[in-house]
C-alpha cells in the first residue's frame, strides 16, 4: 500500500535499529562547534565540520596500532589531522577546491617553520602599513566573474584586501604564500557585506549593517599569528615516525584511481546530509577570489559530482529513481509519498524533492560499495549522518543507510544519535529526549558504524 497522507506516514515511522535507552552514549558529541578553540582544527570553520575529540575517540577505539584512515568527505581535514596526531596514515578526498586547500595547508602545517612564518607576517604588517597610509593602487584586481547582488566589498575594505593580495602575491614560497591564502579565506567573508546564516547571505537582509571600513591587515595578522603557534603545537605533537596524510581534491567516486581495494584500516567521514546545504554556492566568495572559479560554469562539475546532487539540479527532471531495492523498509513508499505532496508546487512540489531523495540514496548505495571496495576485512567505517524532513515528511537517513550498507555486505555494528537537536547551539544529551526529538520530528544527527565482514 501506498501511503498518502502524512498521519498514514506518521505509522511508518517506527526505528527499524531501535536505539538503547539506558542513557548512557557510546560515542561523543561529533559537532564542530567544539573546535573553534582547538590548535590546527580552528583555522577555518566548517558546516557540518568534526569536532575533533570525537575523531579522537574513534581512533583511539577502533585502532589499536598505526593504520591507515580514509575520510572520503574530508572537509577541511578534522579527520585527517588527528589521524597524523596519533601516529596514523591518512588519506581524504574533498571535491571543493577552497576545503581541499585547508586539508591541505592544516596536513602539511608541520614543514614550516613557526619562525618563517613570524617573519612573514613581520614583512607583511610593515607592506600593509606603508601602503594603506600613502597613495598606493593596488595592482591586484577583484575576480571579474564573482557576480553578487550587492557590493561584496565595500570600497575602502576592497582597497585593503586587494593590498592584502599583492602582498600574498610577492611570497617566494608556495608552502607560505599558501598559509596565507587560506588564513585570508577563512577570514574573507566577516569583512565583507554578506554573512553565514548558515547559508551565505547579504548582511542587510539578515537585518544587519553593511561594513564600510574594517582593520583587515589586523584580523590576517592575528589569524597568522594564531597559525604560528598552532604550528609549532602540531610539531611538538606529533609523534615521531613517517605518518602522512594525502588530500586528493577530486570526488570519492573516483575512488579507485587512487585506492587499492582492502587497504584502508578505519574510515571516519560525515558525507553531506540530505539537507541541500550548498557547499559549492557557500564558498563562492573563496572560490572565485582564491582562483578556483573564474565563471559560473567553473563551479558546475562541482555541483553535479557532489554527493547526493543538489535538490537544484534535479528538481526539474522528469523521474528519478532508486538505482536498487531495500528490501523490509519502507523507503520506496516513503519516496512515493513525498514525490506525491504538494504537485501544484511544480518543480518546488514533492516531485523536485523526491528526485533529491532518490538521488541521495542512489549515491549512499555507491558510497557504501566503495566502502566495502577500501576496507580491509574486519576493517570499521564511522559515519555520522543527519536526517531530514522534506515536505513535511521525516526521512530516518540514518536508519536507511545502515540498511543500504547491510545489502552490500557490511555488517551495521549500531546506530547511535549522540546530539538529538541539530538547530542551534543546544546539546541534547538524554536519551528520553532523543527519543522525543525524533518523534516530534526534529533534526538529529547519527553515528553508524559498519564492519566489513572477515
Ligand atoms: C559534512 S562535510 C564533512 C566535514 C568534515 N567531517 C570536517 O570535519 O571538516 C561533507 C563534505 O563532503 C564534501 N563532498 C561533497 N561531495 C563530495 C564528493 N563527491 N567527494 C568528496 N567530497 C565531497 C563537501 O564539499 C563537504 O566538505
Amino acid at each position: 500500500m501506498i501511503p498518502r497522507s502524512k498521519k498514514q506516514l506518521a505509522l511508518l515511522e517506527t526505528d527499524i535499529y531501535p536505539m538503547s535507552d539506558n542513557g548512557s552514549s557510546y560515542f561523543s558529541d561529533p559537532s564542530f562547534a567544539l573546535n573553534k578553540t582547538m590548535p590546527i582544527h580552528r583555522w577555518v570553520p566548517w558546516i557540518a565540520g568534526f569536532s575533533s575529540s570525537f575523531v579522537r575517540d574513534v581512533l583511539v577505539t577502533f585502532l589499536k596500532g598505526a593504520g591507515t584512515v580514509l575520510d572520503p568527505f574530508a572537509g577541511v581535514g578534522t579527520t585527517l589531522v588527528e589521524a597524523m596526531l596519533l601516529g596514523h596514515n591518512a588519506i581524504g578526498f574533498e571535491i571543493n577546491p577552497y576545503a581541499a586547500l585547508a586539508c591541505h595547508v592544516k596536513v602539511n602545517a608541520h614543514r614550516i617553520s613557526e619562525e618563517e612564518l613570524r617573519a612573514e607576517t613581520a614583512k607583511l604588517q610593515a607592506f600593509y602599513k606603508d601602503k594603506v597610509l600613502s597613495g598606493y593602487q593596488p595592482k591586484s584586481i577583484p575576480p571579474q566573474g564573482f557576480r553578487t547582488r550587492s557590493e561584496f566589498y565595500s570600497p575602502k575594505v576592497l582597497r585593503k584586501v586587494l593590498i592584502l593580495q599583492d602582498f600574498i602575491n610577492t611570497i617566494a614560497r608556495s608552502e607560505l604564500r599558501e598559509i596565507f591564502r587560506l588564513a585570508f579565506a577563512s577570514t574573507m567573508v566577516r569583512y565583507s557585506n554578506y554573512s553565514y546564516e548558515p547559508s551565505l547571505g547579504r548582511r542587510v537582509s539578515a537585518g544587519k549593517s553593511e561594513i564600510h571600513d574594517f582593520p583587515v591587515g589586523q584580523i590576517i595578522v592575528s589569524k597568522l599569528l594564531e597559525m604560528a603557534e598552532d604550528i609549532a603545537w602540531f610539531q611538538d605533537n606529533l609523534p615521531d615516525g613517517s605518518q602522512e596524510a594525502t588530500v586528493h581534491n577530486t570526488s570519492f567516486f573516483e575512488y579507485q584511481k587512487y585506492l587499492e581495494p582492502a587497504s584502508v584500516d578505519l574510515v571516519i567521514t560525515s558525507p553531506p546530509y540530505l539537507n541541500n546545504y550548498h557547499y559549492n554556492r557557500n564558498t563562492r566568495p573563496q572560490l572565485y577570489w582564491l582562483g578556483y572559479a573564474e565563471h559560473p560554469k567553473d563551479l558546475k562539475p562541482l555541483e553535479l559530482s557532489n554527493f547526493g546532487k543538489y535538490w537544484q539540479t534535479v528538481r526539474d527532471k522528469d523521474r528519478i529513481d532508486l538505482q536498487f531495492s531495500l528490501p523490509s523498509t519502507d523507503l520506496r513508499e516513503r519516496l512515493q509519498a513525498l514525490r506525491e505532496t504538494n504537485p501544484e508546487k511544480g518543480v518546488y512540489g514533492g516531485n523536485g524533492w523526491a528526485n533529491y531523495a532518490a538521488s541521495y540514496f542512489n549515491d549512499c548505495y555507491a558510497f557504501l560499495k566503495a566502502l566495502r571496495y577500501v576496507l580491509k576485512p574486519q576493517g570499521s567505517a564511522v559515519v555520522v549522518i543527519g536526517n531530514s524532513i522534506l515536505q513535511g515528511i521525516m526521512i530516518p537517513t540514518d536508519q536507511y543507510f545502515g540498511r543500504i550498507a547491510e545489502l552490500v555486505g557490511l555488517d551495521l555494528i549500531r546506530i547511535e544519535i549522540p546530539r538529538a537537536e541539530r538547530v542551534g547551539n543546544s546539546i541534547i544529551q538524554s536519551n528520553v529526549r532523543v527519543a522525543k526529538a525524533k518523534k516530534s520530528h526534529q533534526l538529529y544527527e547519527a553515528v553508524v558504524e559498519l564492519r566489513k565482514p572477515a
